[in-house]
């Protein structure tokens, strides 16, 4: 195809598909490049270019795109008539292993999303509690639900005081009941969450946290943050629950509820879980995982495509890759040393940024203020950021479309991928600066 065929495609794609995507995250200007195959960091377009991938599924894909022990899985898998709606050993097997590696949590169910899964803790945790609202983080992303599409990205002018921020419906249609009596939190800010809590605490069934705040960037969790929230929540009856689909196997094997030593009492995985394969889990107690099961004072827990045989075997397979511990390790070192590399360069530029990192994920702050939560993330240089990715599409490497999400990398990046990534920053901020 001739080097507009991306473009091509896309007028084509608008007379059928609005916006030309499947994910409004995917929309671009001027329009999106459309793919036709992907193997380890690369993504080659419809145009023949080779392009290095920093979105990697949106962090789903830990291992490289068409990892060849989870393909060759995963075939024998569709081999075998694929298995909708019927159990198999794979789908104890995939199950034991996912325990074995993540031994906070006693039990586990298999879902398809992460938004899936999210919605299981959430009616589990309204069975358990019998309260009807959520609590969440300002800025958190957790799915497109009603309960929690919530102040995700929220428009800081609409969202009042940081000591008591206004919950914003993140589209129309949600229900708006679900949206008003949401419970916004702001992150790493303990004083500020007990004090809204404690005033709301007969009403709020669940507090749903994102251990790293990683949808906008990678904001870790202050000292003894996560720790408090658990005390919080156990002193309020309220379900502490953790959104591990990000941090899974990343931060650390079995999560963050492991690096950080906080064990939660629901936690929700997906993305690296099957490294790009349709798969999610819901993952607690014995007790919380008890009301799953069919009852009357119990929460649903349904789906055709369940425990989706292809995705189970993409799962193990991915989980054995990964049980060693080596993968995550090589992860957060490989981090520490981008971070080293970037925050050199654009110091010498005199640019005031940082890049934040950690387990193969990382985000470019433009900002003089420390981030520690959405409100002081939000504060970034969107131009900046925008020059930034500019100068690495240059190059043919792929950022996030937009200042406020995350960049990922896998373990199929090799250093000079990564190093890639340096030069394109030292192009955007010193060879572009006159007399630098
Ligand atoms: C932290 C987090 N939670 C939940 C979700 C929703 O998962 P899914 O897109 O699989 O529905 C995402 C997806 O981006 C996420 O990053």
């Amino acid at each position: 195809m001739p080097a507009d065929a991306s473009r091509r495609l896309h007028e084509r794609a608008l007379r059928s598909v609005p916006t030309g995507t499947h994910s409004n995250s995917r929309v671009a200007s001027p329009y999106p490049t459309y793919f036709v195959r992907a193997e380890g960091a690369y993504l080659w377009d419809v145009d023949g270019r080779r392009w290095t991938d920093f979105m990697m599924g949106n962090g789903a894909v830990i291992l490289g795109h068409a990892e060849p022990h989870v393909m060759a899985a995963t075939q024998d898998a569709v081999a075998n008539g694929l298995g909708a709606g019927f159990e198999s050993e794979l789908s104890i097997t995939a199950a034991e292993k996912f325990l074995q590696l993540v031994p906070n949590a006693e039990q586990v169910r298999f879902t398809n999303t992460g938004t899936e899964a999210v919605m299981h803790a959430v009616h589990v945790a309204r069975a358990v509690t019998g309260r009807p609202s959520i609590a969440k983080i300002e800025g958190a992303y957790h799915g497109w639900w009603d309960e929690v599409f919530v102040s995700t990205w929220p428009d800081l002018r609409a969202a009042g005081n940081a000591h008591m921020p206004v919950p914003l419906p993140g589209g129309a249609g949600l229900r708006q009941e679900a949206v008003t009596s949401a419970v916004v939190v702001p992150f790493n800010d303990l004083e500020t969450t007990a004090a809204i809590l404690e005033a709301r605490r007969d009403d709020v069934a669940a507090l749903i946290v994102e251990p790293t705040m990683i949808d906008v960037g990678f904001i870790p969790p202050e000292d003894g943050y996560l720790e408090g929230l658990r005390t919080l929540t156990s002193e309020l009856g309220i379900v502490l629950v953790f959104d591990e689909l990000l941090t899974g196997f990343r931060v650390a094997l079995g999560g963050a509820q492991e690096r950080y030593g906080v064990t939660p009492d629901l936690s929700v995985w997906g993305k690296a879980l099957a490294n790009g394969f349709p798969l999610a889990a819901l993952a607690g107690s014995r007790a919380m995982m008890a009301r799953t099961e069919p009852g009357s004072d119990n929460a649903p827990f349904v789906g055709t495509f369940n425990g989706y045989r292809p995705a189970l075997a993409a799962c193990l397979a991915t989980l054995e890759l990964l049980e060693d511990g080596a993968v995550t390790r090589s992860l957060e070192e490989r981090s520490r040393r981008l971070v080293e590399a970037w925050d050199e360069v654009v110091a010498k530029a005199g640019v005031r940024a940082r890049l934040h990192a950690g387990g193969g994920h990382f985000q470019p702050y433009f900002t003089p203020l420390p981030v520690r939560d959405y409100r002081s993330a939000a504060t970034t240089d969107a131009a900046a950021y925008e020059r930034l990715r500019a100068a690495a599409a240059e190059r043919l490497l792929i950022l996030p479309p937009k200042a406020l999400l995350h960049a990922a990398f896998s373990t199929a990046h090799t250093d000079d991928d990564l190093r890639a990534l340096i030069d394109a920053t030292r192009a955007a901020f010193i060879e572009e600066t006159p007399d630098a």
